[in-house]
């Protein structure tokens, strides 16, 4: 789909769709709206009057022109109540929309600015939005249906006529192309079954996306993470005939600073659970456990598409937990790349013990703060449900600074506490912690856990895992894997540049 800005009065557009909104409960249209229900002789207000149009959110009305106008239809969004408004709504309808009109075969659609005219949002973050929800809305993972039969929209055209706002979204569809592009990137990883993305091919599709951009990428494997003495990757991908691989991609924006931030991402391509094997209902679904990788990839290829002025260093640890003859089993002890001694009390928390040696290598490359991100925990689930990721860590500001991302990009988080007192849950007769912390708080243990590997660098743990998949499409967020985390990563390092 080809996004562009076009200066243009919009009653005088010509396309196939033109799609302009309206508020709940307003009975009298302003702005864009206004003006073409003026040009029709009064079609939008007749049809607010007779009920037919209420402005909800999400409501999709189509008025067809049939060559009285140059815009062949005309499409209203409602957009709900002007106090619930913000940039995700602007994604949202524009996902619904782009979809509704995909599937009646329109490829042409011209589109107001939404947001920026009576709502006052920034004309660029609206931009960005609307370009967001339009290619993350029409996202397909089809490469496996033999016969793929939907349709595809060609043209997208953001109409405006203040001169002072086209630049802006210009800069914002830009912008908004490189988000889309890079949870793109994300989802399809995610969304790649285990058999065809093992942790060599996870490294190998990396180093393929980052060379094309000319974004720095090294890959360790097998043999070189053993030199590394990196005992929680290798304990983890002890039963799998895959061998492991340490991802490791470098945005050097701001050579003069000696601020490094790194961003760690769990790559664990398939998750069984290894001895302490998961049940079979739903395990499919562990081959989604890299999308806290996917994420930092994703977040990788943007920072360094927008060439943000800040240095990163973006760690995937990635293994196959499988079991097997060489597995590891409960009550080994593992020695970590940090020298910590960890008991396996259950190899089915292996995410921790992958990130634990991502997050020391990221120390011993001189990272100054650390981001995690991943599947983690069940627990995070059953706290949090499937419209927040948690978040935790040693450094508030960083905390606050990642939930404040949500007002722009719409993906939330909530803060778990990560007091002293939950690290006795780790504690172990044999070795310097147990992997597992047991039933209760099982997210805020897992936090505990890698923080014993952070220990005093600025700090924050995102668990995923409730957010990375979706069983049914809602709005933008297509069925399947959502590329969660992308944009909020490249939201939280863009204010970190500032
Ligand atoms: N990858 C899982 C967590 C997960 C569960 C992600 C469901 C997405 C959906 C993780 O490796 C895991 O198995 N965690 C265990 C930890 C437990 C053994 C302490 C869990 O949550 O049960
Ligand atoms: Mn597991
Ligand atoms: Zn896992």
């Amino acid at each position: 789909m080809e996004i562009s800005c076009l200066k243009s009065e919009v009653s005088s557009v010509e396309t196939e769709a033109l799609v302009i909104n309206l508020f709940e409960d307003v009975k009298v249209p302003g702005g864009a709206t206004g003006a073409i229900d003026t040009v029709t002789g009064g079609k939008i207000s007749r049809l607010i009057n007779s009920g037919e149009i209420s402005g909800k959110k999400n409501e999709i009305t189509i008025i067809h022109t049939f060559g009285e106008f140059k815009f062949e239809r005309i499409i209203i969004c409602g957009l709900g109540k002007q106090d619930k408004f913000n940039y995700d709504t602007v994604r949202q309808i524009m996902a619904i929309t782009m979809r509704q009109l995909r599937k009646i075969k329109v490829s042409r659609v011209a589109t107001i600015c939404h947001g920026s005219g009576i709502a006052g949002l920034d004309p660029k973050l609206c931009a960005v939005a609307i370009t967001e929800g339009a290619l993350l809305g029409t996202y397909q993972f089809s490469k496996y249906k033999s016969k793929s039969t939907t349709e595809t929209i060609e043209s997208l055209q953001v109409i405006e006529n203040d001169d002072q706002k086209i630049q802006p979204i210009k800069d914002g569809i830009n912008d908004g192309l490189i988000l889309a592009d890079s949870t793109i990137i994300a989802r399809d990883l995610g969304n790649e079954p285990g058999n065809i993305l093992p942790p060599r091919e996870l490294a190998d599709r990396t180093k393929g996306f980052s060379s094309s951009i000319g974004l720095d990428c090294t890959i360790l494997d097998k043999s070189q993470i053993q030199q590394l003495g990196m005992g929680g990757i290798l304990g983890v991908s002890a039963g799998s005939h895959e061998e492991p691989r340490l991802i490791v991609m470098e945005h050097l924006g701001n050579p003069n600073s000696t601020q490094k931030i790194s961003l760690c991402g769990k790559g664990i391509t398939f998750d069984t659970g290894g001895i302490s094997l998961k049940p079979p209902l739903n395990m499919g679904a562990m081959k989604g456990d890299m999308a806290g990788a996917a994420a930092v990839i994703g977040a990788m290829i943007a920072i360094k598409k927008l060439n943000l002025p800040i240095n990163v260093l973006g760690v995937v640890a990635s293994a196959e937990n499988m079991p097997g003859g060489g597995a590891m089993r409960p009550g080994d002890i593992i020695t970590m790349m940090n020298g910590k001694h960890v008991e396996v009390d259950n190899t089915d928390a292996e995410g921790r013990l992958v990130l634990g040696d991502a997050i020391e290598y990221s120390k011993q490359q001189g990272c100054t703060s650390i981001i995690d991100v991943a599947t983690l925990t069940g627990a995070a689930i059953v706290a949090l449900g499937n419209d927040s990721a948690a978040v935790m860590g040693n450094n508030q500001e960083l905390i606050d600074q990642l939930i404040s991302t949500s007002k722009i990009t719409g993906e939330q988080y909530w803060q778990l506490p990560i007091f002293d007192n939950y690290r006795t849950q780790l504690d172990s007769i044999y070795a310097d912690m147990k992997n597992t912390g047991g039933q209760p708080a099982g997210s805020i243990t897992a936090g505990k856990f890698i923080q014993e590997f952070v220990g005093d660098t600025p700090w924050i743990h995102l668990d995923i895992a409730g957010m990375a998949r979706l069983a049914s499409t809602k709005d933008y967020k297509v069925a399947g894997h959502t590329g969660f985390g992308v944009r909020s990563l490249v939201s939280l390092i863009a204010s970190l540049s500032k």
